[in-house]
């Protein structure tokens, strides 16, 4: 089933880095990230090992991992650079007066 989660505000989420989220009825991170003015959300950590992506760098749709320089395409999820090869999970995104909500399953 999926959940409507208030991620944050608009506002908070910088164009061209990556912007870590916490929501209360998660354990894990999610990542948000503004490419182009579209925000992309998906969870935090590397698939490669337990690595927080939202400490990455941020290269138009590209995230790269911090640790060994795998990466990912934030707007499908999937791995572009060894040795990630799993890809990331993805989520939908809406917002509503100025909130950022994830949708979450
Ligand atoms: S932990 Fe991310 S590439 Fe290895």
């Amino acid at each position: 089933m999926t959940k409507r989660i208030l991620l944050c505000e608009i506002s908070d989420v910088p164009e061209g880095r990556p912007h870590q989220v916490c929501a209360p009825e998660r354990d894990d991170a999610l990542a948000l990230y503004k490419v182009d003015g579209e925000l992309y959300l998906t969870d935090d950590l590397c698939t490669h090992g337990l690595v927080s992506l939202s400490g990455g760098e941020l290269e138009g749709k590209i995230i790269h991992c911090p640790l060994h320089g795998g990466a990912f395409d934030v707007t499908t999820g999937q791995a572009t650079e060894f040795p990630c090869k799993r890809a990331l999970r993805t989520y939908a995104v809406e917002v509503e007066d100025g909130k950022v909500f994830g949708l979450i399953n």
